[in-house]
């Protein structure tokens, strides 16, 4: 079973797409963003334009794909989506990008995986709508380019900083996501609770909320699984008691840490003195991938004071140290 409590996308997740709300006004919280957006979209469409690029930022699940397939819903075009991990070959790219139709949003996820020395057949792609591409071997080969329609690049990375500069250049709009407010992801859990028709209490929706690391994947992961003790323990009413009971059961603590982030906060306490201690002595002290720390679990440890981050490496904090030594992962673990 993959952890509840992670942002990163997982099999169970699969409900999303019936959840996932389609117009940008009923995409909650990201205010800056969604006001942004409304302006260059309606300016696109008021010069008869496509939307220029967009390149969206941050940690899993919080609403990066959503965001893309709202931008085409809204700008009344087709969405074409591939992955970086899925290009492998320069002629991968050149495939979608010749699929393209005026006006089309292509959506790349993980954009971040590129590979390199397919990156610049984006440059001009992105910039004038050419795509430059080699045909033939050896000495029959030759370069030709095509005409691409306009079109809207939609990048989604959780690793803005492993972008390179020229791609990032090319991106009119930058927008970096960030963790929901507890009364934002209330508002995701009760609107959640509507389209799957089961109802929630607001104590309860808020109680969600709390415990879902600002992240609207784990509310609403967290929904479902607490929906299923309501209707197997009790009446099929979701209210305060069998939230916290059902959470209570499923080891995600009062912030929404479970024992992944016990062992990570203790590792560095009881291992490494408190910190400061490298990403790698880390990972290889708790059996993660540095990268699978830094992308997934520390950005809201950091976020929320129980860690900090320093020229020599991750450090805990007294928040940390008051928690942890409150005996609550006796009890919880
Ligand atoms: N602002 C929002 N309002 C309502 N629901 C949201 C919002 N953002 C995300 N969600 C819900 O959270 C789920 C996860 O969002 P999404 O798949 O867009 O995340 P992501 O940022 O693309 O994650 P990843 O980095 O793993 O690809 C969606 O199915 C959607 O239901
Ligand atoms: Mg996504």
């Amino acid at each position: 079973m993959g952890r509840l409590v992670s942002g990163e996308e997982m099999a169970e997740d699969n409900f999303e797409t019936s959840i996932r709300p389609d117009s940008i006004d009923e995409y909650i919280g990201q205010a800056e963003l969604k006001e942004n957006l409304n302006i260059f979209m309606k300016a696109a469409k008021m010069r008869g334009e496509a939307l220029d690029h967009v390149l969206l930022y941050g940690p899993p699940g919080l609403g990066k794909t959503t965001m893309a397939y709202i931008i085409a819903n809204e700008m009344d075009g087709n969405i074409k989506t591939t992955s970086g991990p899925a290009i492998e070959k320069s002629g991968d790219l050149a495939a979608v990008l010749s699929t393209l139709e005026p006006g089309d949003i292509l959506f790349i996820d993980e954009i971040h995986r590129i590979p390199r020395f397919i990156e610049e057949i984006l440059y001009s792609a992105m910039e004038d709508f050419k795509l430059d591409i080699i045909v033939g071997t050896d000495a029959s080969s030759r370069n030709i380019t095509i005409d691409l329609p306009p079109f809207t690049l939609v990048g989604a990375t959780t690793r803005a900083g492993d972008l390179t500069g020229p791609l990032r250049d090319r991106f009119g709009i930058v927008s970096k996501l960030n963790f929901y407010t507890e009364d934002e992801l209330k508002q995701i859990v009760l609107r959640t609770s509507r389209v799957l028709k089961s109802s929630i209490s607001e104590e309860a929706a808020m109680e969600l909320a709390k415990r879902s690391r600002g992240t609207p994947r784990i509310a609403n992961r967290l929904f479902k699984r607490v929906r299923d003790y309501a209707l197997v323990m009790g009446d099929g009413n979701i209210d305060l008691s069998i939230t916290k009971l059902a959470l209570d059961k499923l080891k995600v603590d009062a912030f929404g840490l479970d024992a992944t982030d016990y062992n990570l906060l203790s590792s560095i306490i009881e291992k490494f003195n408190g910190g400061p201690v490298g990403i790698d002595a880390l990972a290889s002290s708790i059996g993660e991938e540095a990268s699978t720390i830094e992308d997934v679990y520390e950005p809201y440890l950091l976020q929320n004071g129980f860690l900090k981050r320093t020229s020599r490496g991750r450090m805990v904090t007294e928040k940390a140290y008051k928690y942890l030594k409150k005996g609550e992962q006796d009890t919880l673990f």
